[in-house]
């Protein structure tokens, strides 16, 4: 049988689109042509497209004009409206994380450090629900790029609980680095918030969306996030931070450290903690307390692979894994590093839904519930880590 034809664009230029190009080119279950790119200035939409050998387009509507699905690789700011667009025109749009968030009222001199949190959580509410009423009206569906629920980690803890029908009683999890190296992060008007939303995203949509798999194989439905108690602290900021060098610390009015809890509609609960400040390279993991099982998801690092180099530059050439500091002495090296974070099988996914009309293990309601909580944490960050409830949109 002939694979169905799928016509696809790009939207950004810079880290995500890389990956989302190499894992479009290598999808098997659609014959799928990258027909264009279409970034901020004129220089990065050309160079990509001659990177990749695609046609590079000044205007987002003619790309659209020629697409079936879009992969939105641009600012969280600019989710929404160029999500909404595609959906208006029929075109799927593979939404990058974070879904969507609050991006300021608009003031040059917005400050997320002294903004009101509660204006904050219904700027990002009214959102999420334009982009699900797009959705409602749309022949397409949003297809929302969190890579962790795709790592072949967090589907191993799937098939577990979907066949021993456990219940989840903790998750702890935690995304962390030394600093993202994107432009726009530091900035809420551009990013929606910091470490919470920018990483927190990540361990908090895997924890979400195992405690949905949980309902679902035991009792039909989802369980769903409650409330959430939050803290966050900008550490690179505070007055006596000694700056080594080795960590980004030039954040304007984020918070660089988060720790969100979770408590779901059956009163179990998850914690995740999301920073700029861990040194080693990525600490991205998650692990499930069941009642019936213990599961210890390591996406990266993870010890399938250990190297011993005694000259940095004898790797000069060599990727070891994302964001480690030296490629000297003994290190976690990635054998796949896109395959351990899920980012072929994610897109494998999503082209299975718009060629075959698969369901989506990662929807629009799984990224509504994250954002919903991400903000509702904000708010209680802002009042010490009083509880909140969660809005289900
Ligand atoms: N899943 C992951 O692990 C992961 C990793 C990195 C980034 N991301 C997400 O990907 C998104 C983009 O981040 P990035 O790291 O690729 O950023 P980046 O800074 O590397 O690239 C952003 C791109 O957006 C383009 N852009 C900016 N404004 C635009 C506009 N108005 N119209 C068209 N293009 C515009 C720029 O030209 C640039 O090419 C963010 O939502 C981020 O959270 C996800």
């Amino acid at each position: 049988m002939s694979k169905a034809k799928v016509r696809t664009g790009i939207v950004g230029a810079g880290f995500s689109a890389s990956f989302h190009h190499e894992a479009a080119r290598r999808v098997y279950c659609a014959d799928v042509e990258v027909v264009g790119v279409h970034a901020k200035t004129q220089a990065s939409t050309q160079g990509f497209a001659k990177k990749h050998g695609i046609q590079a387009f000044d205007d987002l509507d003619a790309l659209l004009d020629g697409v079936d699905v879009l992969h939105i690789c641009i600012p969280p700011a600019l989710h929404e409206a160029v999500a909404v667009k595609a959906l208006e025109r029929g075109v799927f749009p593979i939404v990058e994380k974070p879904l969507t968030g609050y991006f300021g009222d608009g003031a040059e001199n917005f400050d997320g450090r002294t903004a009101s949190m509660t204006q904050a959580r219904n700027g990002a509410l009214d959102s999420i629900r334009r982009m699900l009423a797009a959705e409602a009206q749309s022949k397409a569906r949003i297809l929302y790029a969190e890579n962790w629920v795709y790592a072949p980690t967090i589907q191993k803890e799937r098939e577990i609980l979907e066949k021993t029908k456990g219940q989840i009683l903790w998750m702890h999890g935690e995304e962390a680095h030394s600093g993202s190296h994107a432009p726009s992060y530091g900035h809420w008007n551009l990013a929606g918030g910091g470490a919470m939303i920018g990483k927190g995203c990540h361990p908090l949509t895997a924890a979400l969306y195992l405690k949905r798999v949980e309902g679902r194989a035991r009792f039909g439905k989802p369980i769903r996030p409650a409330t959430v108690t939050a803290r966050t602290h900008a550490l690179t900021q505070l007055p006596d931070f000694v700056d080594t060098g080795h960590i980004r610390a030039d954040y304007v009015d984020i918070e660089d450290f988060a720790m969100t809890h979770v408590t779901f509609q059956d009163g179990t609960i998850a914690t995740v903690f999301a920073s700029d400040i861990v040194l080693g390279g990525v600490h991205n993991w998650l692990e499930v307390c069941a009642g019936n099982h213990r599961t210890i998801c390591n996406l990266n690092p993870s010890n399938q692979l250990q190297t011993y180099n005694p000259v940095e530059s004898q790797f000069d050439d060599i990727y070891v894994v994302e964001k480690i500091g030296t490629k000297q002495g003994w290190a976690m090296t990635a054998p796949d590093e896109d395959f351990s974070h899920g980012f072929p099988q994610e897109i494998e996914a999503f082209y299975r839904a718009v060629a075959n009309g698969d369901d989506v293990e990662s929807n629009s309601e799984l990224a509504a519930d994250c954002i919903s909580a991400i903000y509702s944490g904000y708010v209680s960050a802002g009042n010490g880590g009083v509880e909140e409830p969660v809005t289900l949109l």
